[in-house]
């Protein structure tokens, strides 16, 4: 397709998609930080990144292959509107990969996962007032577990599920078209009509969690997400549930329901 070509080997030159302007990179440190000067509506990607980011400082594995990149997506008015945002963006994944059949689930707040492994994530950042810098990485073809043999249990690819993987570019155009869906869906209603699909994107519910918080390591039930996106845990069945943010929370462990209970 030529709606995102190169313009050549370190080009930022753009080329218009719908709505997005898409600048393509052969390398860059990180997309996040390439495309955080850039306006609202501009879709950066690279082939490969050296320093891939995930949350917390986490490296993530970005080698050719895979589809590494930062959208600038506007957030004009309330700054409550677009809390859940975030979860938005999972939500136009999961919509992506559910048109080409392949049945993907969310891990609170950013992972998207399909059963226990994980095939993309997101990291979403603020470098504006009135626009989010929202990171995707999606593992297509690449190889993380080459890249790091810690991830050869922990991650998948689209490649390791379907023969059917698409080009990266052709992956993000379907992506960009869905995402542009999701922010009018937020920016027209707020994030609460969409909740009711949200919580059905976390696979079965209750599931029993462990949260890695500066206050150490929380144990409950995941029991969805309210409107503000934030997570909902039971850490009894007498108390009522308390709420996490994702900020608060490094690292969500899903646990193995204990049978004997
Ligand atoms: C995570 O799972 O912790 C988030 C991973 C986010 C990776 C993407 S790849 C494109 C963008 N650039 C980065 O450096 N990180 C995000």
């Amino acid at each position: 397709m030529n709606s995102s070509e190169k313009q050549g080997d370190d080009s930022t030159l753009p080329v218009m998609w719908e709505n997005w302007k898409v600048v393509t990179l052969t390398e860059t440190s990180s997309t996040n930080e390439a495309a955080r000067d850039y306006d609202a509506w501009t879709a950066v990607v690279a082939e490969k990144q050296t320093v891939g980011r995930g949350r917390h400082g986490r490296a993530w594995a970005s080698g050719p292959g895979g589809l590494w990149c930062s959208l600038v997506l506007p957030t004009p008015g309330k700054p409550e509107q677009w809390e859940a945002l975030p979860l938005a963006v999972g939500l136009s994944v999961i919509r992506t990969l559910a048109a080409m059949d392949v049945d993907a689930r969310m891990r609170w707040p950013n992972d998207i996962m399909v059963n226990d492994r994980k095939l993309a994530g997101l990291l979403l950042e603020r470098y504006a007032p009135d626009c989010v810098v929202a990171g995707i990485g999606i593992n297509l073809t690449n190889s993380p577990a080459e890249e790091d043999p810690g991830l050869e249990s922990i991650a998948i690819r689209l490649a390791d599920l379907t023969p059917a993987v698409p080009a990266v570019d052709d992956f993000l155009i379907r992506l960009l078209g869905r995402v542009h869906e999701v922010h009018q869906q937020v920016s027209e209603t707020g994030i609460e009509p969409l909740i009711t699909e949200l919580n059905q994107m976390w696979g079965s519910l209750p599931r029993p969690v462990e949260l890695h918080t500066p206050e150490g390591v929380i144990k409950g039930d995941f029991q969805g997400i309210n409107t503000q996106g934030n997570l909902l845990l039971k850490r009894d069945p007498e108390s009522d549930s308390t709420e996490f943010c994702a900020a608060h929370v490094s690292q969500l462990i899903e646990c193995t329901p204990n049978l004997t209970d």
